[in-house]
């Protein structure tokens, strides 16, 4: 590609690249921070200055950047094959055996994968593929899906719809005639009034009931499925009580609902294993949608992996000849799945999962060695996932106006520092890629320290704390 000043760059982004989820007000003057070369847990920006990328790129660069493993082997795949539709019958040799690698990692009975290009397309289509098993089990209104507030699904328009963080709603329309609605999320530092002195198990039961009602209301011969991540990633790192997934899937068993597991994040070892529904909560869902870790983010790829049972009944034709008319141009794109196959045997060759598994209580616990500090309000998270809630002072809890920007002012302090963090509103989350080291742990600390020291010198002069 031709050479550009940086200067170039930076207007060239400005003036033509929709950036998601930015403020155009800001983003007119400001424009973008240009990332140009990344390695291992760091990335380098156009101005050249390093940073250690606490968020892996977007909760995606599980293996770490920069491997050159990863660029041969999309190399390879590109000369040797770069693409060939997957329509009908016709196939290709990665998506193929990366399918039944994917049938082997899932828990149970999940056996078949459909790919996308993302977390958001795995959601929708997903949601597709439940509504189709009910219409060919001749359930046709059984189509409602129940999701939860501040959950966060994708961009698309269903996975948008199923969002329930009321923040991503602003001035964009619902679907007509919503066969979508949000229940509670399990957010133990939020317990709705009422139920503030409940100890976990009482309030997993209270949740559970809470989603009973809702199948009720509705009728459980319309309500299809339940969505759910295992921890709330973008919703602030929202870590439900022990036993709470169980819970829920019982309710689904009993009415007949799917349990649609989004591991878009926290899959391919976040927590410590390929796939948390079953190794980290034992509870095997019907459908685990994953994205993101699936390929570190080297290459585009997601997947709804659905079980044997579903697959048995939409794999049935619905008139002589029928086929099931989904799909997409890339669908299995063999590149990606290239991609992917080396990205998993990289995370099995240097035992990644069993690193997550070690380093992930220090990590969890350096974070929480900051409570000392007035307006660090809770941690929470496990292993490689964390979110740092921000208070005016802990003692009392007492929250911070949103005028505050508390998430924005301890981001950009870590940024001058050499540190991403991930800013939503008064919370900040982190996801660093999972070969992160204890003494990248430390530095990480030390750096967050003194930018929620500086922000909390910000706050005080705003009249804030
Ligand atoms: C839990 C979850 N589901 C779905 C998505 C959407 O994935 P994508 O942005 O790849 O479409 C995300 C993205 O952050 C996510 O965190």
């Amino acid at each position: 590609m031709k050479e550009y000043s940086t200067k170039a760059i930076w207007e060239m982004d400005k003036n033509h690249f929709i950036h998601p989820y930015t403020n155009y007000q800001t983003f007119e003057h400001e424009g973008s921070q240009v990332i140009c070369e990344a390695s291992g847990v760091h990335i380098i920006d156009a101005d050249g200055e390093k940073y250690l990328d606490a968020i892996a790129g977007l909760w995606c660069v599980n293996i770490g950047h920069g491997r050159q493993e990863m660029a041969d082997v999309i190399a390879e795949q590109v000369l040797k094959m770069q693409y060939y539709n997957p329509f009908g019958h016709s196939s290709n040799v990665p998506g193929s055996v990366l399918a039944a690698k994917l049938a082997e990692l899932a828990p149970g009975d999940l056996n078949h994968v459909f790919y996308t290009c993302g977390g958001s397309t795995a959601v929708d289509s997903a949601i597709r593929l439940v509504h189709f098993y009910n219409n060919q089990r001749g359930k046709t209104d059984k189509k409602q899906i129940i999701s939860r507030n501040n959950a966060y699904h994708g961009s698309t328009y269903v996975a948008a719809n199923l969002t329930g963080i009321h923040a991503t709603k602003n001035s964009f329309d619902r679907i007509a005639d919503s066969w979508i609605s949000h229940i509670s999320a399990a957010d133990m530092f939020h317990r709705p009034a009422g139920a503030e002195h409940l100890d976990e198990v009482q309030y997993t039961q209270f949740l559970a009931d809470e989603f009973e009602n809702r199948i009720n209301q509705l009728g459980a011969d319309n309500v299809a499925a339940f969505i759910a991540e295992p921890i709330m990633g973008a919703g602030g790192v929202l870590v439900a009580p022990t036993g709470y997934h169980r819970a829920m899937h019982r309710v689904c068993q009993q009415y007949d609902v799917l349990y649609i597991a989004d591991e878009v994040v926290t899959s391919f070892g976040r927590l410590g294993h390929f796939f948390a529904s079953e190794a980290v909560f034992d509870m095997q869902p019907d459908i685990i949608i994953t994205a993101k870790g699936i390929s570190s983010g080297y290459i585009p790829l997601g997947a709804a992996i659905i079980s044997d049972r579903i697959y048995e009944v939409i794999a049935k034709p619905q008139c002589e000849g029928g086929l099931l008319t989904m799909g997409y141009t890339y669908t299995g794109h063999p590149v990606a799945c290239a991609a992917a196959l080396k990205n998993i045997e990289i995370l099995e060759r240097e035992n990644i999962c069993a690193h997550v598994r070690e380093i992930g209580p220090y990590f969890q616990e350096m974070i929480q060695s900051l409570r000392d500090l007035k307006i660090f309000g809770e941690a929470r998270g496990m292993n490689l996932m964390s979110g740092v809630e921000f208070v005016a002072d802990n003692q009392t809890n007492k929250p911070l106006p949103a005028a505050a920007d508390v998430g924005n002012r301890v981001f950009e302090h870590c940024r001058k520092l050499g540190l991403i963090v991930r800013p939503l509103g008064n919370i900040i989350v982190m996801s660093p890629p999972l070969i992160i080291t204890k003494a990248h742990i430390d530095s990480l600390t030390v750096i967050l320290r003194s930018a929620i020291e500086l922000t909390m010198t910000d706050l005080a002069k705003d009249g804030y704390i």
